[in-house]
């Protein structure tokens, strides 16, 4: 598939999938969408690659999905075309980590879309937002939901109600992103973090991927018995005899990913 919305890159071990629709502030259409999901499919389909970093540009990370494309649709259109389902969740079923580095607007569907991936690095400049209440909608790709879990229910009552933005500061505060970097730098340091991940064993870190995403689907018992069957798995793994015994021997444990 030739991409023109999205550009698709290879830095060493990472993924680098840039939304790149710079006249529409990467606002989702179903063409950028079909490219995402299919860009990210074959990343995590790629022995070469660890860990993904997807982006948006210094102005957007995405304004969410495209309003001009949307506004027409029908309840019939959205029912029956099951509207987002199709190319929207691709990120929720991609094995291998996803570090959303974002950078200016994260709005509706890009705070959606930023909310699936495993973690946020924001620039200081980011500002999420779940607008869709001002243009008589409200979040439909787990904006409720996701927030609700991950910021708590005053903080995502806010955002959905009212529509206001949150900037970087407060989104780190409350738990949204993990940690903010200069604008300038955040696409080196979300390289720079990606690396270190692709470099650790590669199903070590899509166990522990899914192992920390069990706990938003099951029980606090459920979840600690899910972590600790998984940890009792990893003594199968070369590489845990190979991590402990560089420990052992005072050097850098070279992973072989098995
Ligand atoms: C289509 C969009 C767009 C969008 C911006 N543009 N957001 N086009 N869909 N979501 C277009 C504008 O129409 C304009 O093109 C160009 O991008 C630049 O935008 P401006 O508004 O001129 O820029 P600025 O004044 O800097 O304002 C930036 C902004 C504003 C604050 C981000 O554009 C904005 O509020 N956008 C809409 C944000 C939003 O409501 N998102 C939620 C969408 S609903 P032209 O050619 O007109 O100049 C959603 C639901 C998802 O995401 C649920 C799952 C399906």
């Amino acid at each position: 598939m030739a991409y023109e919305c999205i550009l698709a890159e290879k830095d060493g071990e990472v993924g680098v999938l840039t939304l790149n629709r710079p006249e529409a502030l990467n606002a989702f259409s179903d063409q950028l969408m079909d490219e995402v999901t299919d860009a990210l499919k074959k990343f995590d389909a790629d022995d070469d690659i660890g860990c993904i970093v997807l982006m948006g540009s210094e102005k957007a990370f995405a304004a969410g999905a495209d309003i001009k494309e949307m506004a027409s649709k029908s309840y019939i259109d959205v029912y029956s075309e099951d509207f987002i389902t199709k190319n929207w969740e691709e990120a929720t079923r991609v094995r291998k980590p996803i570090i959303a580095a974002v950078a200016g607007y994260a709005l509706g569907g890009g705070c959606e879309l930023a909310l699936m991936c495993d973690f946020i690095i924001a620039a200081d400049n980011a500002k999420f937002a779940q607008p869709e209440i001002t243009i008589g909608a409200m979040p439909g790709a787990g904006g409720t939901q996701r927030l609700a879990r991950f910021i708590g229910k005053s903080k995502a009552m806010d955002m959905c109600l009212t529509g206001r933005m949150m900037d970087a500061q407060e989104a780190e505060r409350c738990g949204l992103v993990s940690r903010i970097v200069p604008k300038g730098e955040l696409r080196a340091e979300a390289i720079k973090v990606a690396r270190q991940i692709a470099d650790f064993s590669r199903p070590i870190a899509m166990l522990t991927k899914e192992a920390v995403n069990r706990a938003y689907e099951t029980t606090l018992s459920e979840g600690v018995r899910f972590e600790r069957r998984v940890f009792h798995s990893v003594f199968a793994l070369e590489d845990q005899k190979e991590g402990m015994t560089a420990f052992i021997e005072k050097r850098k444990p070279s992973f072989k990913n098995r």
